[in-house]
């Protein structure tokens, strides 16, 4: 298990209307960096939000935003989420035909770049990345929506990464997104990840600090 596990709680099931204050609550809370899901209605059956949102968030954090780009073509869009502010910028390698060029797009704009599996995509299509990428984010549900259950089906692929990533010797961040709450949290971390996205199980009950607190115990 990776020693230092941080949260990143995912703006999208939080009050839009509030969005400035609900990232700074998220911060006082203990938050460790911000999810930010970006959606398409193309690539995931959902739209959400773009680079002029991250740009008014990066007034109001200091935070890291990890910005998801579930969208067909990222490489159209690495730019703007890097003129916007972005920290993290992943892209799905469903997505994105030349992946290892985006994430020297990414690298040259200065940014810490990610690479994100479907839950039915195998390891295999981030192997050759490795060497290069910062972060890999393992989707535990299908993406596009928050509030689902979690695919346990997934949890083999953190092993194997997790594996891969100690032999290549890189720090890389194996993130997990989707259905995290204090039981799956624990199971994943302890197959190696170390980055928990979570929308519902921080946002449904009210109190952040304490459900932010209790992904983390669950993690350790
Ligand atoms: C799903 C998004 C997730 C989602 C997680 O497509 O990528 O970040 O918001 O939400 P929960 O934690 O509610 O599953
Ligand atoms: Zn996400």
């Amino acid at each position: 298990m990776a020693s230092q596990v941080r949260i990143a709680p995912s703006i999208l099931s939080a009050d839009f209307a509030r969005l400035g204050e609900e990232v700074q609550a998220l911060e006082a809370a203990g938050a460790d960096w911000i999810h930010v899901d970006v959606m398409d209605g193309r690539f995931v059956p959902n739209l959400t939000i773009g680079p002029p949102v991250v740009k008014a968030l990066r007034g109001v954090t200091h935070l890291p935003l990890d910005v998801h780009l579930m969208i067909v073509e990222p490489e159209r869009y690495i730019d703007a989420f890097a003129d916007a502010g972005a920290d993290i910028i992943t892209v799905h390698v469903e997505a994105c035909t030349h992946i290892h060029r985006a994430i020297q797009h990414i690298h040259a704009r200065g940014k810490r770049a990610g690479v994100s599996l479907n839950p039915s995509t195998s390891e295999e299509a981030v192997r050759y990345l490795l060497p290069s990428v910062d972060l890999v984010l393992v989707m535990s549900v299908n993406p596009g929506f928050g509030g689902h259950s979690f695919i346990a089906d997934v949890v083999p692929k953190l092993d194997v990464l997790r594996k891969w990533i100690a032999a290549c010797g890189r720090e890389v961040d194996l993130e997990v997104d989707g259905g995290m709450v204090p039981s799956t949290a624990s199971t994943v971390c302890a197959a190696g990840a170390n980055v928990l996205v979570a929308g519902n199980a921080i946002f449904g009950g009210g109190n952040y600090a304490r459900a932010i607190a209790e992904l983390r115990a669950a993690a350790s």
